[in-house]
């Protein structure tokens, strides 16, 4: 019998982390097309009646969700979240790096308000290091800072522009999105540390310590790789 996510892995592997939202969860809902997968299958279960509660972690999100009919709350209302599904641009191991939707700093702050944070993506995130330039949300009055101290530590910058929108990206928090290339990173969390010291840059996009991986496969399969 042929598959029904055959040609689709983001959806496999989206709708296969679904499963593992129970009623009465506090649910974060990661941003970009894979994950959107995983919010359109738990509003499928909460038309059910599963009973839970969702924290978005961009207006992409939280718009997705209410079309869903997922009720959302607050991190003000739930600190402490209990599973947070999200994508991302690369995967080595543990680490990925996200941002690739700008979205990397609200979705850093709910993966580490949760118990458990699963990423979901295709095969093709997959790779033995991490080389993919990292998403660095900067406060524009320090832009020209924050180049020079991302220089310093080995990068190269570009602000990222809009597409269907002339001048840069800005953030759902208001702010500029710069893409850092370091090309191979041996030690992703010693990279984090250095960029989380430096002066203006609000967050970058490398996240280590992932709980799960759920990795959607051409074939329709999904492989899970647990922490
Ligand atoms: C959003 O800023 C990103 O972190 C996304 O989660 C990441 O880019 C993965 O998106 P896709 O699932 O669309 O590839």
């Amino acid at each position: 019998m042929k598959n029904q996510h055959q040609s689709n892995p983001k959806q496999a592997a989206g709708e296969r982390a679904a499963g593992l939202v129970e009623d009465g969860m506090v649910v974060g809902l990661g941003t970009g097309s894979t994950t959107a997968y995983a919010i359109k299958e738990i509003g499928r279960r909460v038309a059910d009646g599963l009973d839970i509660l969702g924290v978005p972690t961009s207006y992409q999100s939280a718009f997705l969700a209410a079309q869903n009919g997922i009720p959302l709350t607050t991190l003000d209302e739930h600190p402490e979240l209990d599973i947070d599904i999200d994508g991302a641009d690369q995967i080595a191991g543990f680490s990925v790096i996200k941002g690739g939707g700008a979205a990397h700093t609200r979705e850093k702050i709910v993966a580490l308000s949760s118990k458990t944070f699963v990423v979901v993506a295709d095969e093709s995130k997959c790779s033995d290091i991490l080389s993919h330039p990292v998403p660095l949300e900067v406060l524009p009055f320090a832009l020209k800072l924050a180049i020079k101290q991302v220089i310093k530590l080995g990068g190269k910058v570009e602000l990222r522009m809009g597409v269907s929108k002339d001048g840069p990206v800005i953030s759902d928090n208001g702010n500029f999105i710069m893409d850092a290339d370091f090309g191979k990173i041996d030690d992703p969390a010693s990279l984090g540390e250095k960029l989380s010291q430096c002066c203006g840059i609000v967050e970058h996009g490398i996240f280590t310590g992932v709980d799960a991986v759920y990795i959607g496969k051409k074939d329709g399969s999904v492989e899970i790789k647990e922490a």
